[in-house]
């Protein structure tokens, strides 16, 4: 049996380096995936759901800033695949900029990707997973930055924070209702992927940002997307059935310090 056999999954972000790590694993380990993104994306999003395996993956387009899109998302996956059990909400991305330069349209543009879009996320999968019966699992994918300050991208670590407590409050809100659904955060730290590239390169040395973000690891290394990974994995999956409302943090110790 395998640890997620019989479940489907969907994944925000999905063709990302983080979403995409996380969609091959959950397709390896049973579970039917649907690869979302943005549209501009569907080329990738299309070869990765084809890559899964024969009928085991989907790709949609879906702009988790958009309602319409997650409507029609949640329509189609319950159409195509009968049920959704888990819903990871992984998109995001940041602007590394501090309170002082950012502006308000960035201000914005932040939070509708990192909070807004895991509001409706939230929002449409529950109403789908109780739709289907599904004793589901949502997991909201923060970061380290959603628990510790962090001023140099000062509306994503707001944004993120945020994750964090709403997700608690879906947890319990589901748990009251009985509703058999919970509800988690991830909290990573730097993991190579494009996102950590794009701040990387921001810093006009890359190699020494790379440098300086790897001391700030006890472990003295950045994680890999698998990482990443196998804590959705193990979210997604009934092992975890006790766990609701928790913060599942991959920091190699940065926040033990
Ligand atoms: N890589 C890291 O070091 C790290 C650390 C902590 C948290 N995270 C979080 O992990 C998640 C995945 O990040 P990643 O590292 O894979 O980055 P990535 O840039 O490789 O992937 C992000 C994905 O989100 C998608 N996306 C952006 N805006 C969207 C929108 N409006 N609607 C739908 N999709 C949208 C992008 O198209 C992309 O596929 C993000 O939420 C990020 O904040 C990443």
């Amino acid at each position: 049996m395998k640890r997620v056999e019989g479940k489907v999954a969907l994944v925000t972000g999905g063709v990302g380096g983080l979403g995409s790590a996380a969609a091959k694993l959950l397709a390896r380990e049973g579970a039917k995936v649907v690869v979302t993104d943005r549209k501009e994306r569907e080329a990738e999003g299309l070869a990765l759901a084809a890559s899964l395996g024969e009928g085991a993956g989907l790709f949609l387009p879906l702009d988790v800033t958009r309602e319409a899109d997650w409507a029609s998302a949640m329509e189609r996956t319950l159409a195509h695949f009968g049920r959704l059990d888990v819903l990871v909400n992984n998109a995001g991305m940041g602007i590394p900029k501090d309170i002082e330069s950012i502006s308000l349209q960035e201000w914005r543009l932040v939070h509708a990707v990192n909070l807004d879009g895991v509001f409706l996320g939230c929002q449409y999968g529950i109403k789908a997973m109780r739709q289907c019966g599904a004793k589901g699992s949502i997991i909201n994918v923060s970061s380290v930055a959603g628990l510790q300050g962090v001023p140099t991208i000062v509306a994503y670590g707001s944004a993120k924070g945020a994750v964090r407590l709403l997700s608690k409050s879906v947890a319990l809100h589901c748990a009251h209702k009985g509703y058999g659904i919970r509800c988690n955060s991830i909290h990573p730290t730097f993991i190579e992927t494009n996102m950590v590239a794009e701040l990387a390169n921001s810093s006009g040395n890359p190699e020494k940002a790379r440098a300086h973000m790897a001391r700030t690891i006890p472990l003295g290394h950045l994680g890999e997307p698998d990482d990443f990974a196998y804590a959705v994995l193990y979210l997604a999956s009934d092992e975890s059935k006790l766990m609701t409302g928790s913060e599942f943090v991959l920091d190699g110790g940065a926040t033990a310090q």
